[in-house]
């Protein structure tokens, strides 16, 4: 992969208005949700980072028909849940976990085999969180001795059989990937799990005609259901535009519009957070898309205080945890994160990146087994390593509003899994970036 470098100068300050690009975990699953159904559905708003691109290639070579209207809009001719075909190769899932764990599911129950691989870093992450419940089933599914990928799924005789799951950790993804074996299972499969994840599958699922039983931390369903073809319209990404949330409260004079943005309750804990921080984020003209609540953000900047988090807020804003750490490192106080132990096996060690990248810009920040202490304090400049991970990437640019010098990030390719053009869009909003390579 190119080596791609951010440099952000210090300084300047979010204002206008944004539309950042469709949600990632929406995207995922409406390629996948209407490759499964009958008849032809169409996704408006789909996000074309490289992650939700692996996952229409993959059914593209599984015999799905997809074809892309424009850049953010697909039709898809959906096969029926019985109508995939073998892949004439391995599917190469590149960077994204969404992708292999929910597919891990559905592929466990087709007649045929399949083999998928991860990039590097999805090839070091745990997937046995995902294949112990589908052993459960009956699925036959092999990893490396360290229970990672490559997965090397075969067919069952007989199919699989439905289970009651107690997930030990909160995962969408694992709950989502064993609902969609549920699918094909004979009877009900159910899932409890610690804290509730987001529940895009559940939502979505009932968009296409499924019948799930949902509450928070638990999800159920009855094998055997079609699904029928819906059209889907994705909100813009609240984990993308958890970036400008970032850059225009932590810059006091800034404001900042930030529109048709998903606010999933299982997805708002960020804003939660921020305003326990003391920001201003006001929700203004709330609809839905679908089965999705969307809304306009308007944020103003102001000064911020540390606090404690932990608990369900955790799983509320599993991804916006790098931006949180900038957060803390920028507001008056110590921020102490608690009961996160999940950030250890995102793309990278995200406690570990983030608090060496804060050290490296002269902010306190010390790693605990499951979270970090951050002590607010004046940020200097420096060389920040994203360690090939977006969140920690886009995190440490936005840092540049108020670092003292200029920050330089290495390994910033992988911005484009989530966030394609967000230099571009951030630099239209006020922040000084340039990227090399
Ligand atoms: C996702 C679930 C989360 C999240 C990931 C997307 C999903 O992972 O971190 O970016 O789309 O289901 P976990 O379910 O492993 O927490």
């Amino acid at each position: 992969m190119s080596e791609v470098t951010f440099n952000v100068l210090p300084g300047g300050a979010f204002s206008g208005s944004v539309r950042v690009p469709g949600d990632k975990s929406i995207s995922h699953r409406a390629v996948m949700f209407a490759s499964l159904a009958e008849g032809q559905s169409e996704v408006r708003g789909f996000l074309t980072g490289e992650d939700c691109l692996c996952t229409m290639k993959a059914f593209r070579a599984m015999g799905v028909r997809i074809d892309q209207l424009a850049e953010t809009h697909l039709r898809v001719h959906g096969v029926g849940l019985h109508g995939l075909r073998e892949p004439a190769q391995a599917l190469d899932l590149g960077n994204s976990g969404t992708s292999m764990r929910l597919m891990s599911g559905l592929l466990a129950a087709q007649a045929f085999p399949t083999t998928l691989l991860g990039d590097e870093s999805l090839s070091r992450r745990p997937m046995r969180r995902i294949v112990d419940p589908l052993r459960q089933m009956g699925a036959q599914i092999e990893t490396t001795a360290r229970n990672t990928a490559p997965l090397r799924i075969q067919p069952v005789d007989g199919g699989l059989h439905a289970i009651t799951y107690k997930s030990p950790v909160s995962s969408a993804q694992v709950k989502s990937g064993i609902l969609l074996a549920g699918l094909y299972a004979k009877g009900r499969t159910e899932v409890f799990e610690p804290e509730p994840s987001r529940d895009h599958t559940e939502r979505m699922l009932r968009a296409f005609g499924v019948k799930v039983e949902a509450e928070p931390g638990r999800a159920a369903l009855q094998g055997g259901q079609t699904l029928r073809a819906c059209d889907v319209e994705v909100p813009a990404d609240i984990s993308s535009a958890t970036f400008f949330m970032l850059g225009a409260a932590i810059v006091p004079g800034s404001e900042l519009l930030l529109t048709d943005v998903g606010i999933n309750p299982t997805r708002t804990g960020v804003i939660e957070i921020l305003r326990r921080m003391g920001a201003d984020i006001e929700l203004l003209n709330q609809r839905q898309f679908g089965g999705e609540p969307v809304a306009d953000l308007r944020v103003r900047g102001r000064r911020l205080h540390g606090i404690d988090i932990g608990g369900e807020l955790v799983a509320l804003a599993i991804d916006e945890f790098p931006a949180v750490f900038v957060a803390a490192a920028c507001a008056s106080g110590e921020t102490v994160v608690t009961g996160a132990e999940e950030l250890r096996v995102k793309e990278t060690d995200r406690i570990q990146a983030m608090c060496d990248g804060l050290q490296a810009l002269g902010i306190s920040a010390l790693a605990q087994p499951d979270g970090a202490r951050i002590t607010g304090g004046r940020m200097q400049g420096g060389t920040v390593d994203s360690r090939g991970d977006h969140r920690i990437a886009m995190s440490f640019a936005i840092a540049g509003l108020r670092a003292e010098q200029p920050i330089r990030i290495l390994d910033c390719a992988n911005v484009n899994t989530s966030f394609p053009g967000f230099a571009n869009l951030a630099a239209s909003a006020g922040l000084r970036i340039t990227v090399q390579g």
